[in-house]
């Protein structure tokens, strides 16, 4: 099974308009179509959902069961305060990176500290948009162990 979740949390909708200094230009589509693109060179396929409702990340973290062999998670404000979400990925087992756009620990510092990190397998912050495809390979290479 080479299926990968790709999660994107709340606002992540509103990139390319949103705080372009810190988030970049690419939109959600470009994102969505860069990282289908690696899907299609690397073999591997990969589901993409957003939400901007909690509840319903938790739902698509528990469908991910016996489906995804991992996820790749921005949480993006729900790192810094969802105990949901953190127990959603402890509880399916599935090994979950988590990426930002920003670097999280150069900003305000509310942004320091992270609920997810601790059950996260690692975490890629400060790359752009390109934090996902380093994510995506960390899973390939280091987890999966695949060439
Ligand atoms: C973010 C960083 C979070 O602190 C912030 O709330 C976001 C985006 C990032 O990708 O840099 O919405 O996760």
């Amino acid at each position: 099974m080479a299926k990968r979740m790709v999660i994107h949390g709340p606002n992540i909708n509103l990139l390319g308009s949103r705080e372009p200094t810190i988030y970049g230009n690419a939109t959600l589509d470009e994102i969505n179509q860069t990282t289908q693109q690696w899907a299609r060179r690397s073999g591997v396929t990969v589901e993409l959902v957003q939400s901007n409702h909690e509840g319903e990340i938790v739902d698509c973290i528990g469908r991910a069961k016996n489906v995804f062999d991992a996820i790749v998670i921005n949480p993006a404000a729900y790192t810094h305060t969802s105990v949901a979400i953190r127990d959603a990925i402890s509880a399916v087992g599935i090994p979950a990176i988590e990426v930002h756009l920003s670097n999280i620990y150069s900003r305000e510092e509310f942004r320091h500290h992270s609920l997810i990190a601790p059950v996260a397998y690692g975490q890629v912050c400060g790359f752009g948009s390109f934090s996902y495809i380093l994510g995506l390979e960390a899973v390939k290479k280091v987890i999966l162990k695949q060439s």
